[in-house]
Protein backbone atom coordinates (compact mmCIF):
# COMPACT_ATOMS: atom_id res chain seq x y z
CA UNK A 1 0.00 0.00 0.00
CA UNK A 2 3.02 2.48 0.94
CA UNK A 3 4.03 2.23 -2.99
CA UNK A 4 0.58 3.15 -3.92
CA UNK A 5 0.55 6.18 -1.90
CA UNK A 6 3.84 7.16 -3.08
CA UNK A 7 2.90 7.02 -6.74
CA UNK A 8 -0.28 8.49 -6.07
CA UNK A 9 1.00 11.60 -4.78
CA UNK A 10 4.16 11.80 -7.07
CA UNK A 11 1.79 11.95 -9.93
CA UNK A 12 -0.90 14.25 -8.58
CA UNK A 13 0.44 17.16 -11.29
CA UNK A 14 0.58 14.42 -14.35
CA UNK A 15 -3.25 13.52 -13.31
CA UNK A 16 -4.37 17.22 -13.29
CA UNK A 17 -2.14 18.20 -16.58
CA UNK A 18 -3.38 14.90 -18.27
CA UNK A 19 -6.94 16.06 -18.17
CA UNK A 20 -5.97 19.71 -19.67
CA UNK A 21 -3.63 18.80 -21.86
CA UNK A 22 -6.84 16.38 -23.22
CA UNK A 23 -9.22 18.62 -23.12
CA UNK A 24 -11.75 15.73 -21.70
CA UNK A 25 -10.68 12.28 -20.51
CA UNK A 26 -11.63 8.67 -21.51
CA UNK A 27 -14.93 7.57 -21.35
CA UNK A 28 -14.50 5.09 -18.84
CA UNK A 29 -15.81 1.70 -20.16
CA UNK A 30 -17.14 3.22 -23.65
CA UNK A 31 -18.32 -0.07 -24.99
CA UNK A 32 -16.88 0.95 -28.54
CA UNK A 33 -13.34 1.75 -27.43
CA UNK A 34 -11.00 -0.97 -26.66
CA UNK A 35 -11.26 -2.21 -23.20
CA UNK A 36 -8.60 -0.25 -20.85
CA UNK A 37 -8.07 -2.21 -17.72
CA UNK A 38 -5.90 -4.77 -15.87
CA UNK A 39 -5.85 -8.27 -15.19
CA UNK A 40 -3.82 -10.62 -12.32
CA UNK A 41 -2.85 -13.26 -14.79
CA UNK A 42 0.78 -11.81 -16.61
CA UNK A 43 2.45 -11.03 -12.72
CA UNK A 44 0.75 -13.42 -10.12
CA UNK A 45 -0.90 -16.09 -12.34
CA UNK A 46 -2.86 -18.04 -10.00
CA UNK A 47 -1.66 -16.51 -6.95
CA UNK A 48 -3.72 -14.27 -6.35
CA UNK A 49 -5.79 -12.98 -3.35
CA UNK A 50 -8.90 -10.61 -2.25
CA UNK A 51 -5.92 -8.27 -0.98
CA UNK A 52 -3.98 -8.19 -4.29
CA UNK A 53 -7.30 -7.51 -5.88
CA UNK A 54 -8.30 -5.20 -4.17
CA UNK A 55 -4.85 -3.40 -3.27
CA UNK A 56 -4.48 -3.60 -7.00
CA UNK A 57 -7.60 -1.40 -7.31
CA UNK A 58 -7.14 0.66 -4.41
CA UNK A 59 -3.66 1.88 -6.31
CA UNK A 60 -5.68 2.41 -9.64
CA UNK A 61 -7.95 4.69 -8.47
CA UNK A 62 -5.65 6.77 -6.34
CA UNK A 63 -2.50 6.78 -8.51
CA UNK A 64 -3.99 8.29 -11.65
CA UNK A 65 -4.69 5.31 -13.94
CA UNK A 66 -8.48 5.07 -13.39
CA UNK A 67 -8.56 8.89 -13.97
CA UNK A 68 -6.51 7.90 -17.47
CA UNK A 69 -9.20 5.64 -18.32
CA UNK A 70 -7.72 2.36 -16.66
CA UNK A 71 -11.19 0.98 -15.06
CA UNK A 72 -11.72 -2.81 -15.57
CA UNK A 73 -9.83 -4.93 -12.64
CA UNK A 74 -10.38 -8.38 -13.86
CA UNK A 75 -9.45 -11.33 -12.17
CA UNK A 76 -8.18 -14.57 -14.47
CA UNK A 77 -7.76 -17.72 -13.39
CA UNK A 78 -7.30 -19.05 -9.81
CA UNK A 79 -10.51 -17.86 -7.85
CA UNK A 80 -12.59 -20.67 -8.14
CA UNK A 81 -12.72 -24.46 -6.85
CA UNK A 82 -14.83 -26.30 -9.35
CA UNK A 83 -18.32 -26.78 -8.95
CA UNK A 84 -19.73 -28.39 -5.98
CA UNK A 85 -22.72 -31.16 -5.90
CA UNK A 86 -25.64 -28.25 -5.82
CA UNK A 87 -23.86 -27.26 -9.66
CA UNK A 88 -22.68 -24.31 -7.68
CA UNK A 89 -19.04 -22.47 -8.75
CA UNK A 90 -17.15 -22.48 -5.70
CA UNK A 91 -14.78 -20.76 -4.41
CA UNK A 92 -11.11 -20.88 -3.82
CA UNK A 93 -10.93 -21.29 0.06
CA UNK A 94 -7.38 -19.91 0.87
CA UNK A 95 -6.66 -17.51 -1.94
CA UNK A 96 -10.67 -16.02 -1.62
CA UNK A 97 -11.93 -17.08 1.87
CA UNK A 98 -14.84 -14.51 1.71
CA UNK A 99 -15.86 -15.35 -1.39
CA UNK A 100 -15.85 -12.72 -4.33
CA UNK A 101 -18.81 -10.71 -3.72
CA UNK A 102 -16.69 -8.35 -1.22
CA UNK A 103 -14.08 -8.45 -3.71
CA UNK A 104 -16.26 -7.08 -6.83
CA UNK A 105 -18.19 -4.82 -4.39
CA UNK A 106 -14.68 -3.30 -3.43
CA UNK A 107 -13.72 -2.65 -7.47
CA UNK A 108 -17.35 -1.11 -7.54
CA UNK A 109 -16.86 1.01 -4.68
CA UNK A 110 -13.90 2.59 -6.26
CA UNK A 111 -16.25 3.44 -9.12
CA UNK A 112 -14.48 0.77 -10.93
CA UNK A 113 -15.83 -2.15 -13.25
CA UNK A 114 -14.91 -5.94 -12.40
CA UNK A 115 -13.92 -8.30 -14.96
CA UNK A 116 -14.08 -11.96 -14.19
CA UNK A 117 -12.75 -15.66 -16.07
CA UNK A 118 -14.00 -18.87 -17.16
CA UNK A 119 -13.48 -21.84 -19.54
CA UNK A 120 -16.08 -22.61 -22.61
CA UNK A 121 -15.11 -26.32 -21.36
CA UNK A 122 -14.84 -27.89 -18.12
CA UNK A 123 -11.37 -27.07 -17.47
CA UNK A 124 -9.71 -23.58 -17.00
CA UNK A 125 -6.53 -23.16 -18.31
CA UNK A 126 -4.33 -23.33 -15.14
CA UNK A 127 -5.83 -26.58 -14.51
CA UNK A 128 -3.68 -27.94 -17.12
CA UNK A 129 -0.72 -26.43 -15.31
CA UNK A 130 -1.13 -27.96 -12.17
CA UNK A 131 -3.68 -25.82 -10.32
CA UNK A 132 -6.15 -28.57 -9.48
CA UNK A 133 -8.75 -25.80 -8.40
CA UNK A 134 -9.59 -25.03 -12.16
CA UNK A 135 -10.75 -28.39 -12.61
CA UNK A 136 -14.84 -28.33 -13.29
CA UNK A 137 -14.68 -24.96 -12.71
CA UNK A 138 -15.28 -24.04 -16.65
CA UNK A 139 -18.93 -22.83 -17.95
CA UNK A 140 -19.57 -26.00 -19.85
CA UNK A 141 -22.76 -27.64 -18.60
CA UNK A 142 -23.52 -24.58 -16.05
CA UNK A 143 -23.50 -21.74 -18.56
CA UNK A 144 -26.95 -20.59 -17.11
CA UNK A 145 -26.06 -20.95 -13.74
CA UNK A 146 -22.51 -19.51 -14.18
CA UNK A 147 -23.88 -16.68 -15.71
CA UNK A 148 -26.36 -15.33 -13.49
CA UNK A 149 -24.07 -15.71 -10.33
CA UNK A 150 -21.29 -13.40 -11.67
CA UNK A 151 -23.23 -10.96 -13.49
CA UNK A 152 -26.26 -10.90 -11.49
CA UNK A 153 -25.43 -11.83 -8.16
CA UNK A 154 -21.59 -10.54 -7.65
CA UNK A 155 -21.97 -7.68 -10.22
CA UNK A 156 -19.24 -8.46 -12.65
CA UNK A 157 -19.16 -5.98 -15.95
CA UNK A 158 -16.92 -8.23 -18.21
CA UNK A 159 -15.80 -12.10 -18.87
CA UNK A 160 -12.51 -13.26 -20.45
CA UNK A 161 -13.88 -16.78 -21.64
CA UNK A 162 -10.82 -19.14 -22.20
CA UNK A 163 -10.88 -22.30 -24.22
CA UNK A 164 -8.11 -24.88 -22.85
CA UNK A 165 -11.14 -27.27 -21.58
CA UNK A 166 -13.15 -27.02 -24.39
CA UNK A 167 -10.25 -27.72 -26.95
CA UNK A 168 -9.71 -30.40 -24.83
CA UNK A 169 -13.70 -31.51 -25.32
CA UNK A 170 -13.12 -31.00 -28.74
CA UNK A 171 -15.62 -28.61 -28.53
CA UNK A 172 -16.84 -26.33 -31.99
CA UNK A 173 -15.60 -22.70 -31.35
CA UNK A 174 -18.89 -21.01 -32.83
CA UNK A 175 -21.82 -22.71 -31.55
CA UNK A 176 -19.62 -23.16 -28.27
CA UNK A 177 -19.07 -19.41 -27.65
CA UNK A 178 -22.52 -18.20 -29.29
CA UNK A 179 -24.12 -20.31 -26.55
CA UNK A 180 -22.39 -18.39 -23.51
CA UNK A 181 -23.13 -14.93 -25.00
CA UNK A 182 -26.63 -16.21 -24.74
CA UNK A 183 -26.26 -16.71 -21.22
CA UNK A 184 -24.98 -13.49 -20.88
CA UNK A 185 -27.81 -11.97 -22.57
CA UNK A 186 -30.11 -14.13 -20.82
CA UNK A 187 -28.98 -12.91 -17.51
CA UNK A 188 -30.60 -9.24 -18.72
CA UNK A 189 -27.55 -7.46 -18.31
CA UNK A 190 -27.02 -5.73 -21.91
CA UNK A 191 -23.66 -3.76 -20.48
CA UNK A 192 -21.46 -7.17 -19.84
CA UNK A 193 -18.08 -7.06 -22.31
CA UNK A 194 -17.06 -10.48 -23.69
CA UNK A 195 -13.40 -11.60 -24.47
CA UNK A 196 -13.08 -14.57 -26.57
CA UNK A 197 -9.71 -16.03 -25.48
CA UNK A 198 -9.03 -19.00 -28.52
CA UNK A 199 -5.69 -17.67 -29.23
CA UNK A 200 -5.98 -17.42 -32.98
CA UNK A 201 -8.60 -15.23 -34.93
CA UNK A 202 -11.53 -17.03 -34.61
CA UNK A 203 -13.75 -16.12 -37.26
CA UNK A 204 -15.43 -13.15 -38.25
CA UNK A 205 -18.71 -14.44 -36.69
CA UNK A 206 -16.86 -13.49 -33.31
CA UNK A 207 -17.85 -9.12 -33.82
CA UNK A 208 -21.35 -10.26 -33.39
CA UNK A 209 -21.01 -11.54 -30.09
CA UNK A 210 -17.61 -10.44 -28.46
CA UNK A 211 -15.99 -7.24 -27.44
CA UNK A 212 -12.71 -8.38 -28.51
CA UNK A 213 -10.85 -11.92 -29.53
CA UNK A 214 -7.74 -12.77 -28.65
CA UNK A 215 -5.76 -13.63 -31.81
CA UNK A 216 -2.35 -15.16 -30.92
CA UNK A 217 -0.80 -17.23 -28.39
CA UNK A 218 0.16 -16.05 -24.87
CA UNK A 219 2.32 -13.00 -24.00
CA UNK A 220 5.61 -13.18 -22.28
CA UNK A 221 7.83 -10.44 -20.77
CA UNK A 222 10.15 -10.70 -23.97
CA UNK A 223 10.53 -8.97 -27.23
CA UNK A 224 10.42 -12.08 -29.65
CA UNK A 225 6.88 -12.81 -28.05
CA UNK A 226 5.89 -8.98 -28.56
CA UNK A 227 7.14 -9.03 -32.09
CA UNK A 228 5.52 -12.42 -32.37
CA UNK A 229 2.09 -11.27 -31.41
CA UNK A 230 2.45 -7.54 -33.09
CA UNK A 231 3.29 -10.06 -36.68
CA UNK A 232 0.31 -11.81 -36.77
CA UNK A 233 -1.94 -8.79 -36.32
CA UNK A 234 -0.57 -6.26 -39.07
CA UNK A 235 -2.91 -7.97 -41.34
CA UNK A 236 -6.30 -7.84 -38.80
CA UNK A 237 -7.56 -4.65 -39.55
CA UNK A 238 -10.30 -5.44 -41.71
CA UNK A 239 -11.75 -7.12 -38.58
CA UNK A 240 -11.89 -4.32 -36.05
CA UNK A 241 -14.57 -2.19 -35.47
CA UNK A 242 -16.02 0.30 -33.13
CA UNK A 243 -17.30 -1.77 -30.18
CA UNK A 244 -15.25 -5.08 -31.81
CA UNK A 245 -11.30 -5.29 -31.56
CA UNK A 246 -8.68 -7.83 -32.07
CA UNK A 247 -6.68 -8.43 -28.51
CA UNK A 248 -3.68 -8.40 -28.97
CA UNK A 249 -2.97 -9.87 -25.12
CA UNK A 250 -2.76 -8.24 -21.60
CA UNK A 251 0.68 -5.83 -21.70
CA UNK A 252 3.60 -6.48 -20.18
CA UNK A 253 5.38 -3.13 -19.82
CA UNK A 254 6.79 -2.47 -16.57
CA UNK A 255 8.70 -5.82 -16.73
CA UNK A 256 11.79 -4.27 -17.35
CA UNK A 257 15.01 -6.32 -18.50
CA UNK A 258 16.68 -6.94 -14.58
CA UNK A 259 14.02 -5.96 -12.98
CA UNK A 260 11.22 -8.81 -13.61
CA UNK A 261 8.49 -8.93 -10.63
CA UNK A 262 6.19 -11.54 -12.16
CA UNK A 263 5.28 -15.43 -12.38
CA UNK A 264 6.71 -16.61 -15.15
CA UNK A 265 10.63 -16.06 -14.85
CA UNK A 266 10.89 -19.61 -15.97
CA UNK A 267 8.59 -19.47 -18.90
CA UNK A 268 10.18 -16.77 -21.29
CA UNK A 269 9.78 -14.06 -19.05
CA UNK A 270 12.63 -11.94 -19.90
CA UNK A 271 11.87 -8.50 -19.36
CA UNK A 272 12.31 -5.59 -21.89
CA UNK A 273 14.22 -2.96 -22.71
CA UNK A 274 12.26 0.83 -22.59
CA UNK A 275 12.40 1.32 -26.34
CA UNK A 276 10.64 -2.78 -26.91
CA UNK A 277 8.02 -1.48 -23.84
CA UNK A 278 7.02 2.13 -25.83
CA UNK A 279 7.12 -0.06 -28.94
CA UNK A 280 5.07 -2.73 -27.53
CA UNK A 281 2.57 -0.36 -25.79
CA UNK A 282 2.52 1.89 -28.93
CA UNK A 283 1.46 -0.53 -31.15
CA UNK A 284 -1.50 -1.78 -29.49
CA UNK A 285 -2.43 1.51 -28.90
CA UNK A 286 -2.47 2.00 -32.79
CA UNK A 287 -3.88 -1.52 -33.63
CA UNK A 288 -6.69 -0.45 -31.51
CA UNK A 289 -6.00 -3.62 -28.75
CA UNK A 290 -7.30 -3.58 -25.60
CA UNK A 291 -4.81 -1.82 -22.96
CA UNK A 292 -5.07 -4.31 -20.01
CA UNK A 293 -2.11 -3.95 -17.67
CA UNK A 294 -0.54 -6.53 -16.44
CA UNK A 295 2.38 -5.41 -13.87
CA UNK A 296 1.88 -5.14 -10.54
CA UNK A 297 0.40 -1.59 -10.57
CA UNK A 298 0.99 -0.80 -6.92
CA UNK A 299 4.46 -0.61 -7.83
CA UNK A 300 5.12 0.38 -11.41
CA UNK A 301 8.36 1.93 -12.30
CA UNK A 302 7.58 5.64 -13.22
CA UNK A 303 8.62 5.43 -16.57
CA UNK A 304 6.16 2.87 -17.50
CA UNK A 305 3.56 5.09 -15.85
CA UNK A 306 4.06 8.11 -17.83
CA UNK A 307 3.68 5.69 -20.97
CA UNK A 308 0.67 3.97 -20.34
CA UNK A 309 -1.04 7.45 -18.98
CA UNK A 310 0.55 9.14 -22.11
CA UNK A 311 -2.92 11.30 -23.24
CA UNK A 312 -1.91 11.06 -26.78
CA UNK A 313 -0.93 7.46 -27.18
CA UNK A 314 -4.67 6.65 -25.12
CA UNK A 315 -6.21 8.97 -27.33
CA UNK A 316 -4.86 6.91 -30.57
CA UNK A 317 -6.03 4.01 -29.02
CA UNK A 318 -9.54 5.12 -27.63
CA UNK A 319 -10.52 6.87 -31.34
CA UNK A 320 -13.65 7.07 -31.68
CA UNK A 321 -13.60 5.68 -35.14
CA UNK A 322 -12.32 2.10 -33.99
CA UNK A 323 -10.14 1.27 -36.82
CA UNK A 324 -6.94 -0.36 -36.44
CA UNK A 325 -3.95 0.73 -38.37
CA UNK A 326 -2.78 -1.08 -41.59
CA UNK A 327 0.49 -1.15 -42.89
CA UNK A 328 0.80 1.54 -45.35
CA UNK A 329 4.29 0.53 -46.22
CA UNK A 330 7.03 -2.05 -45.84
CA UNK A 331 10.46 -2.42 -46.30
CA UNK A 332 11.61 -5.59 -44.93
CA UNK A 333 11.31 -5.80 -41.33
CA UNK A 334 10.38 -2.16 -41.00
CA UNK A 335 6.89 -1.49 -41.35
CA UNK A 336 4.52 1.65 -41.75
CA UNK A 337 1.46 1.93 -40.37
CA UNK A 338 -1.49 4.41 -40.76
CA UNK A 339 -4.97 5.13 -39.27
CA UNK A 340 -7.82 7.89 -39.39
CA UNK A 341 -7.90 10.25 -36.42
CA UNK A 342 -10.84 11.15 -35.46
CA UNK A 343 -12.76 12.12 -38.75
CA UNK A 344 -13.09 9.71 -41.59
CA UNK A 345 -10.89 10.56 -44.14
CA UNK A 346 -9.17 13.76 -42.99
CA UNK A 347 -6.25 15.53 -43.04
CA UNK A 348 -4.94 14.17 -39.46
CA UNK A 349 -4.13 10.54 -39.63
CA UNK A 350 -1.79 8.52 -37.04
CA UNK A 351 1.58 6.51 -38.01
CA UNK A 352 3.82 4.18 -36.52
CA UNK A 353 7.12 3.90 -38.11
CA UNK A 354 7.85 0.12 -36.39
CA UNK A 355 11.03 -1.54 -36.80
CA UNK A 356 11.00 -5.06 -35.76
CA UNK A 357 14.28 -5.68 -36.93
CA UNK A 358 17.68 -6.43 -35.40
CA UNK A 359 19.27 -3.02 -37.00
CA UNK A 360 18.60 0.69 -36.75
CA UNK A 361 16.51 1.47 -40.03
CA UNK A 362 15.87 4.58 -42.15
CA UNK A 363 12.16 4.87 -42.84
CA UNK A 364 11.58 6.47 -45.83
CA UNK A 365 8.77 8.16 -45.13
CA UNK A 366 6.41 9.36 -48.38
CA UNK A 367 3.16 11.66 -47.60
CA UNK A 368 1.73 9.57 -50.77
CA UNK A 369 1.66 6.54 -48.62
CA UNK A 370 -0.20 7.90 -46.01
CA UNK A 371 -3.08 9.57 -48.62
CA UNK A 372 -1.66 12.86 -47.46
CA UNK A 373 -0.93 15.81 -49.78
CA UNK A 374 0.69 19.15 -49.61
CA UNK A 375 2.45 20.04 -46.17
CA UNK A 376 2.43 17.44 -43.50
CA UNK A 377 2.64 18.58 -40.03
CA UNK A 378 4.45 15.91 -37.30
CA UNK A 379 3.62 15.44 -33.22
CA UNK A 380 5.87 12.72 -31.99
CA UNK A 381 2.95 11.01 -29.62
CA UNK A 382 5.57 10.20 -27.30
CA UNK A 383 7.66 12.74 -26.88
CA UNK A 384 5.00 14.89 -27.14
CA UNK A 385 5.82 17.61 -29.16
CA UNK A 386 5.86 18.58 -32.37
CA UNK A 387 8.88 17.45 -34.78
CA UNK A 388 8.61 20.01 -37.97
CA UNK A 389 6.76 18.94 -41.07
CA UNK A 390 7.88 17.84 -44.78
CA UNK A 391 6.50 17.62 -47.99
CA UNK A 392 6.73 14.79 -50.64
CA UNK A 393 8.96 12.53 -48.50
CA UNK A 394 11.12 12.63 -45.53
CA UNK A 395 13.67 10.53 -43.17
CA UNK A 396 13.26 9.25 -39.77
CA UNK A 397 16.19 6.66 -38.50
CA UNK A 398 14.20 4.12 -35.94
CA UNK A 399 16.53 2.10 -33.94
CA UNK A 400 16.02 -2.12 -33.33
CA UNK A 401 13.26 -3.43 -31.69
CA UNK A 402 11.80 0.26 -31.68
CA UNK A 403 8.47 2.81 -33.08
CA UNK A 404 7.76 6.04 -33.20
CA UNK A 405 3.90 6.95 -33.11
CA UNK A 406 2.96 10.30 -34.58
CA UNK A 407 0.13 12.32 -35.89
CA UNK A 408 0.50 13.19 -39.39
CA UNK A 409 -1.59 16.59 -40.09
CA UNK A 410 -1.53 17.19 -43.80
CA UNK A 411 -3.02 20.14 -46.19
CA UNK A 412 -4.86 17.59 -47.85
CA UNK A 413 -6.14 14.22 -47.88
CA UNK A 414 -6.18 12.53 -51.08
CA UNK A 415 -8.19 9.20 -52.12
CA UNK A 416 -5.97 6.30 -51.89
CA UNK A 417 -4.82 4.38 -54.53
CA UNK A 418 -3.21 1.37 -53.26
CA UNK A 419 -5.23 -1.47 -51.47
CA UNK A 420 -3.14 -4.01 -50.39
CA UNK A 421 -5.17 -7.71 -50.19
CA UNK A 422 -3.67 -7.73 -46.51
CA UNK A 423 -6.07 -5.28 -45.92
CA UNK A 424 -9.24 -6.41 -47.03
CA UNK A 425 -11.98 -8.57 -45.66
CA UNK A 426 -12.38 -12.01 -46.02
CA UNK A 427 -15.67 -13.36 -45.20
CA UNK A 428 -14.41 -17.05 -44.19
CA UNK A 429 -11.63 -15.86 -42.52
CA UNK A 430 -10.64 -17.70 -39.51
CA UNK A 431 -7.32 -19.18 -38.28
CA UNK A 432 -9.02 -22.04 -36.14
CA UNK A 433 -6.68 -25.23 -37.20
CA UNK A 434 -7.53 -28.73 -36.81
CA UNK A 435 -4.74 -28.99 -33.94
CA UNK A 436 -6.57 -26.84 -32.20
CA UNK A 437 -3.97 -24.07 -31.61
CA UNK A 438 -5.05 -21.79 -34.86
CA UNK A 439 -2.66 -20.32 -37.88
CA UNK A 440 -2.82 -19.28 -40.95
CA UNK A 441 -1.32 -21.62 -42.65
CA UNK A 442 -4.17 -24.25 -40.78
CA UNK A 443 -6.20 -22.09 -43.33
CA UNK A 444 -4.92 -23.44 -46.06
CA UNK A 445 -6.07 -27.45 -44.99
CA UNK A 446 -9.51 -25.99 -43.84
CA UNK A 447 -10.04 -24.55 -47.45
CA UNK A 448 -9.92 -21.05 -46.25
CA UNK A 449 -8.16 -17.61 -47.61
CA UNK A 450 -5.09 -16.06 -45.95
CA UNK A 451 -2.73 -13.32 -45.47
CA UNK A 452 0.21 -15.22 -46.90
CA UNK A 453 4.09 -14.00 -47.61
CA UNK A 454 4.60 -13.78 -51.36
CA UNK A 455 7.65 -13.36 -53.35
CA UNK A 456 6.86 -10.15 -56.03
CA UNK A 457 3.73 -9.10 -54.15
CA UNK A 458 4.39 -5.23 -52.32
CA UNK A 459 5.14 -5.09 -49.01
CA UNK A 460 5.25 -9.48 -49.55
CA UNK A 461 2.07 -10.06 -49.15
CA UNK A 462 -1.06 -11.64 -50.62
CA UNK A 463 -3.94 -13.16 -50.18
CA UNK A 464 -4.31 -16.91 -50.82
CA UNK A 465 -6.28 -20.02 -51.22
CA UNK A 466 -9.72 -17.83 -52.09
CA UNK A 467 -12.88 -18.82 -54.19
CA UNK A 468 -14.76 -22.71 -54.09
CA UNK A 469 -17.46 -21.02 -52.02
CA UNK A 470 -19.33 -17.94 -52.87
CA UNK A 471 -18.00 -16.67 -48.65
CA UNK A 472 -14.30 -17.67 -49.32
CA UNK A 473 -14.43 -14.14 -51.18
CA UNK A 474 -12.46 -10.19 -50.52
CA UNK A 475 -14.06 -7.13 -49.81
CA UNK A 476 -12.40 -3.74 -49.77
CA UNK A 477 -15.00 -2.37 -47.57
CA UNK A 478 -13.91 1.18 -47.59
CA UNK A 479 -12.87 2.58 -50.96
CA UNK A 480 -13.39 6.08 -50.45
CA UNK A 481 -13.91 8.46 -53.71
CA UNK A 482 -14.15 11.92 -53.06
CA UNK A 483 -15.23 12.89 -56.35
CA UNK A 484 -17.59 11.12 -59.10
CA UNK A 485 -16.00 10.03 -61.91
CA UNK A 486 -14.81 6.75 -64.01
CA UNK A 487 -11.78 4.57 -62.61
CA UNK A 488 -9.66 2.09 -63.52
CA UNK A 489 -9.47 -0.71 -60.99
CA UNK A 490 -6.47 -2.40 -61.58
CA UNK A 491 -5.76 -6.14 -60.06
CA UNK A 492 -3.26 -8.26 -59.39
CA UNK A 493 -3.44 -11.43 -59.55
CA UNK A 494 -1.08 -14.38 -59.66
CA UNK A 495 -2.60 -17.70 -61.04
CA UNK A 496 -0.63 -21.16 -62.35
CA UNK A 497 -4.07 -21.68 -64.74
CA UNK A 498 -6.51 -19.99 -66.24
CA UNK A 499 -8.92 -18.94 -63.53
CA UNK A 500 -11.71 -15.95 -63.37
CA UNK A 501 -13.59 -14.43 -60.29
CA UNK A 502 -16.12 -11.98 -60.06
CA UNK A 503 -16.09 -8.43 -59.15
CA UNK A 504 -18.77 -6.78 -57.67
CA UNK A 505 -19.05 -3.05 -56.76
CA UNK A 506 -21.28 -2.11 -53.57
CA UNK A 507 -23.16 -5.61 -54.04
CA UNK A 508 -23.94 -4.91 -57.64
CA UNK A 509 -24.33 -7.62 -60.76
CA UNK A 510 -21.26 -9.69 -61.20
CA UNK A 511 -18.52 -8.99 -63.78
CA UNK A 512 -16.43 -11.66 -64.73
CA UNK A 513 -12.43 -10.99 -64.34
CA UNK A 514 -10.57 -13.48 -66.26
CA UNK A 515 -7.04 -14.19 -65.30
CA UNK A 516 -4.16 -16.38 -67.37
CA UNK A 517 -1.51 -18.62 -66.31
CA UNK A 518 0.50 -15.69 -64.98
CA UNK A 519 4.04 -17.89 -64.58
CA UNK A 520 3.29 -17.59 -60.66
CA UNK A 521 4.14 -13.76 -61.05
CA UNK A 522 1.57 -11.04 -60.46
CA UNK A 523 0.43 -8.90 -63.25
CA UNK A 524 -2.41 -6.44 -63.83
CA UNK A 525 -5.96 -6.99 -64.73
CA UNK A 526 -8.01 -4.14 -65.16
CA UNK A 527 -11.88 -3.21 -64.96
CA UNK A 528 -13.24 0.54 -65.94
CA UNK A 529 -15.87 1.47 -63.21
CA UNK A 530 -18.00 4.43 -62.71
CA UNK A 531 -17.91 5.82 -59.40
CA UNK A 532 -20.19 7.57 -57.31
CA UNK A 533 -18.88 10.25 -54.84
CA UNK A 534 -18.38 8.50 -51.45
CA UNK A 535 -17.25 4.75 -49.89
CA UNK A 536 -17.83 1.58 -52.00
CA UNK A 537 -16.96 -1.53 -51.58
CA UNK A 538 -15.33 -3.91 -54.04
CA UNK A 539 -15.72 -7.48 -53.59
CA UNK A 540 -13.92 -10.24 -55.51
CA UNK A 541 -15.38 -14.23 -55.44
CA UNK A 542 -15.45 -17.26 -57.10
CA UNK A 543 -18.28 -19.56 -55.93
CA UNK A 544 -17.50 -22.25 -57.95
CA UNK A 545 -13.60 -22.57 -58.74
CA UNK A 546 -10.54 -21.41 -57.56
CA UNK A 547 -9.33 -17.84 -57.49
CA UNK A 548 -5.84 -16.27 -58.41
CA UNK A 549 -3.73 -15.19 -55.50
CA UNK A 550 -4.40 -12.01 -54.93
CA UNK A 551 -1.65 -8.58 -54.23
CA UNK A 552 -3.62 -5.53 -54.40
CA UNK A 553 -5.84 -3.22 -56.21
CA UNK A 554 -5.22 -0.09 -57.40
CA UNK A 555 -7.69 2.25 -58.26
CA UNK A 556 -6.59 5.44 -61.00
C1 LIG B 1 -4.64 -19.15 -21.01
C2 LIG B 1 -4.89 -17.72 -21.45
C3 LIG B 1 -4.12 -16.77 -20.55
C4 LIG B 1 -4.51 -16.96 -19.10
C5 LIG B 1 -4.34 -18.41 -18.70
C6 LIG B 1 -4.94 -18.71 -17.35
O1 LIG B 1 -3.33 -19.54 -21.20
O2 LIG B 1 -4.53 -17.56 -22.77
O3 LIG B 1 -4.31 -15.44 -20.93
O4 LIG B 1 -5.84 -16.56 -18.92
O5 LIG B 1 -4.97 -19.28 -19.63
O6 LIG B 1 -4.77 -20.05 -17.01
Amino acid sequence: MAAAVLLAAENRSTSEELRLERGCSVAPANPLTPLMGWSSWNTFAEHISEDIILGVAQAMATNGLKDAGYVYVNIDDGFFNGHGPDGRLRFNPTRFPNGMKGTVDGIHALGMKAGTYSDAGDNTCASYGGDKSGLGAGLYGHDAADCRLHFNELGFDFIKVDYCGARHMHLEEKSRYREIAAAIRATGRDDVRLNICRWAFPGTWAADIAGSWRTTRDIRANWNSIRDIIAENLYLSAYASPGHFNDLDMLEVGQYKGALKSAFGAHGDTGLTRDEETAHFGMWCILSSPLVLGCDVRIMPRSTYELVTNPYLLRMNQDPLGLQAYVAARDGDAYQLVKDAETRFGTARYVALYNAGESGHAFHVRARDFDLGGRVAMFDLVRRVDVGAFEGETVVDVPPHAARFFLFDADRRLDRVVYEAETAYLTDYSELDADGLGSPEGCRAQGRAYYAPAHGASGGMAVVNLGGRDTNDLIWKDVNCSAPGPRRLVFWCASPEKRSMMLQIDGGAPVEVKVGDTGGKFAPFARDVDFTAGLHAVRLSNPWAKMPDIDRMTVE
